[in-house]
């Protein structure tokens, strides 16, 4: 029997999301049906809403999510009913050419749900990253589906399903910042706090927040950075460069995703040290460098999608320093809201009120 379900949809560019009845189906071969409890607001959410990643609308958002399996299809062997588990979309396919190659992170071919949720009308929602989890069920498939250790809160957990892994990824395993080392962070959202604590778990000594904003850097200060930087108010290139011996810091993580923030991340590195883009750009931005620079500096610029993690790797292991009180999941929960309330939860996001407001089922 397909279920009935409250979840969030986008219907068009900019228009405000509602909260609609959608069907989703019964899990078919390789797919199953998960009751959400909890699921973040990650700014990407915002991006589809905004017509910023595709137009195939309708949306249905959320992507950030923990729950419950509660039913599987055949042939699926593991997951089962009753299992705790945090959403990916990073269900690695195992043969494409990345896979093949050994760098299953890269996978060119994850494996999402076969089978489509739609409106009440039959009209089929395009969901957000392969999840939609801004409902009460959703349908992915089972390898999106990474167990956990139940101990830990939903709210908590669920958001290393997107923000948080993506900006601690993007800090150890696409920066591989190390022990004894120094890194800034543009932009102390979800995703930069997310590097900054991961910068700290990984030993970094020099962790410099970045942001426009006085509360977001007091908050970076909270998850491990040892200096701040108000880009509103300083050349954050200059002061990045004063705090790291006149050098730049050996890694800058990006998690704006606009020109000018990825010019200073450049400009802000050691010579050879690493630049990565982590915040995602709209298509129409571009940025224009010195060939010359782009050679002199060495290093690498490089993009970090999704952290560069593996899920079934990544989750249970921080999962588990979480529950030790080694990654503080919970400093990132600003608020639990609805589902009603995730239009203005958006417009908190923009005014920067919070770093995750968390829709609790
Ligand atoms: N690559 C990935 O896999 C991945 C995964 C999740 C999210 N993201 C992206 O990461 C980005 C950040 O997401 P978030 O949820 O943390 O967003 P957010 O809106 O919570 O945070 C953005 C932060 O950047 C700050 N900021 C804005 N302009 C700035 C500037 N010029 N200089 C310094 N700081 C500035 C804001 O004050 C805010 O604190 C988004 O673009 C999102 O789409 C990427
Ligand atoms: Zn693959
Ligand atoms: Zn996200």
């Amino acid at each position: 029997m397909p279920h009935e379900v409250r979840a969030v949809v986008a219907h068009g560019k900019g228009e405000p999301v509602s909260v609609e009845t959608i069907v989703v189906p019964d899990p078919g071969p390789g797919e199953a049906v998960v009751r959400v409890q909890a699921c973040g607001v990650c700014h990407t959410d915002l991006h589809y809403r905004e017509g910023g990643i595709t137009d195939e609308f309708p949306f249905l958002l959320g992507h950030e999510a923990a729950g419950i399996v509660e039913a599987v299809g055949d042939g699926v062997t593991q997951v089962a009913p009753g299992d705790y588990v945090v959403l990916n979309w990073r269900a690695v396919c195992g043969q494409c050419r990345a896979c093949a190659k050994g760098k299953p992170w890269y996978c060119f071919a994850t494996h999402n749900a076969a089978q489509k949720m739609t409106l009440a009308s039959g009209r089929e929602l395009s969901p957000a990253l392969g999840i939609g989890a801004f409902a009460e069920k959703t349908l992915v498939h089972a390898g999106q589906c990474t167990k956990v250790n139940p101990a830990a809160r939903p709210q908590a957990a669920g958001l290393l399903g997107c923000g948080v892994m993506a900006g601690l990824g993007a800090a150890i395993n696409t920066g591989g910042i190390g022990r004894g080392e120094s890194i800034a962070v543009i932009g102390c959202g979800g995703v930069g706090d997310a590097a900054i604590a991961g910068a700290a778990l990984a030993g970094a000594s020099t962790i410099i927040a970045v942001d426009v904003d006085p509360t977001k850097l007091e908050w970076a200060t909270g998850f491990g950075a040892t200096h701040t930087v108000n880009a509103g108010e300083t050349d954050p290139v200059a002061a990045i460069r004063e705090l790291t011996g006149g050098h730049g810091a050996d890694v800058v993580v990006d998690a704006v995703g606009r020109p000018e923030t990825f010019t200073q991340a450049f400009y802000a590195r050691d010579l050879a040290g690493t630049a990565v883009l982590v915040g995602v750009p709209t298509p129409e931005m571009t940025v224009q460098l010195p060939l010359i620079e782009l050679f002199g500096r060495g290093g690498a610029t490089k993009s970090s999608w999704y952290g560069d993690c593996l899920p079934a790797r990544d989750f249970p292991a921080l999962i588990e320093l979480y529950l030790q009180g080694r990654l503080p999941l919970d400093r990132f929960v600003s608020e639990e809201i609805g589902l009603d309330a995730v239009e203005e939860a958006f417009h908190r996001m923009e005014r920067g009120e919070v770093l995750r407001s968390v829709v609790v089922l």
